[in-house]
């Protein structure tokens, strides 16, 4: 599945636009169809349905901060058959961290760090979207080898691996996706990582996890709070993730009435947000 947003501009607004795709720090894959004297048709493909909401909202929020008005766009699913799987390899360049670089390719370079070797197919995060990457720096931050761990939707098994590669004693990912299940398990295996990924739904969870990272949506992290923390005494570590500015009021109020965490760190990059939530127990 690809998932596609066409819009129809008009010739003075195309360079406007353009420039306005370039500074997106999104993966996607775009093409113009300019036809003299006619509007002009872009459609823009990304992997995965976040990558897509992502983009609406910077879409909105850029018509709106530039008082334009849109002329007309429609959101397409599945439309083109286009190899939307390889394609975006050719703009991706590593993602090079304190400890951590993220890369698709065997590569010599960057010897001095961890590399995660990342193919998400249609699964969410090769790691250049800020959720996944404000993981990624907050997992440096705060893993400590011999740590348990879960990554609750997992995607493309990226932060899970991470965690991994840091010397968890134990790693659990799950997704309710199955295609994010078969994408983990190739990437686990091509990182030689040693972590647990299964399908949520049928999943027997341990609890006594030191650390959780959940990269999904406020909704969900919401929905799935009481869960992932009740009866989880060892938790010291809670990375929420996937929280964007219009839902961080939801997920403060939602986390003003809990009792055993504090909010010990927050990242935001391009209006997303990640949290680091610390057990008062081990303060
Ligand atoms: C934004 S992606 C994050 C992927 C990866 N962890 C990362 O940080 O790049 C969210 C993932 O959560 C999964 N997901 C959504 N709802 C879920 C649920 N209720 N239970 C388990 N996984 C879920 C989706 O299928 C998707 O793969």
């Amino acid at each position: 599945m690809q998932y596609t947003v066409q819009i129809i501009t008009n010739h003075n607004e195309s360079d406007n636009f353009e420039s306005f795709l370039n500074d997106l720090t999104l993966s996607y894959f775009v093409e113009f169809f300019p036809e003299k004297d006619k509007d002009i048709n872009i459609n823009i493909f990304f992997s995965n349905k976040y990558d897509q909401e992502d983009f609406l909202i910077k879409y909105y929020k850029w018509l709106n901060s530039n008082k334009k008005e849109h002329i007309f766009d429609v959101f397409l699913d599945n439309l083109f058959d286009k190899d939307w799987q390889n394609e975006w390899k050719q703009f991706f360049k590593p993602i090079v961290l304190d400890k951590f670089v993220v890369d698709i390719n065997e590569d010599k370079k960057y010897s001095d760090k961890i590399k995660i070797l990342i193919d998400p197919g249609m699964a969410f995060g090769n790691g250049g979207h800020p959720t996944t990457k404000n993981c990624l720096i907050l997992i440096e931050k705060y893993f400590q080898k011999g740590m348990k761990a879960l990554d609750f939707g997992c995607g493309s098994g990226i932060l899970a691996i991470a965690c991994s590669k840091l010397g968890a004693k134990y790693v659990d990912a799950v997704d309710n996706d199955d295609l994010a299940i078969e994408v983990s398990i190739k990437n686990i295996h091509n990182n030689q990582a040693k972590v647990n990924c299964k399908n949520s739904k049928h999943f027997a969870f341990r609890n006594d996890y030191h650390f959780i990272v959940a990269n999904i949506t406020v909704d969900i992290l919401i929905k799935h709070f009481d869960f992932l923390t009740k009866n989880m005494k060892n938790i010291q570590y809670f990375i929420l993730s996937g929280i964007s500015d219009f839902r961080k009021n939801q997920m403060d109020l939602f986390l003003s009435y809990d009792k055993n965490f504090i909010i010990h760190e927050i990242l935001e990059k391009d209006g997303w947000y990640t949290y680091c939530l610390k057990s008062k127990k081990k303060l």
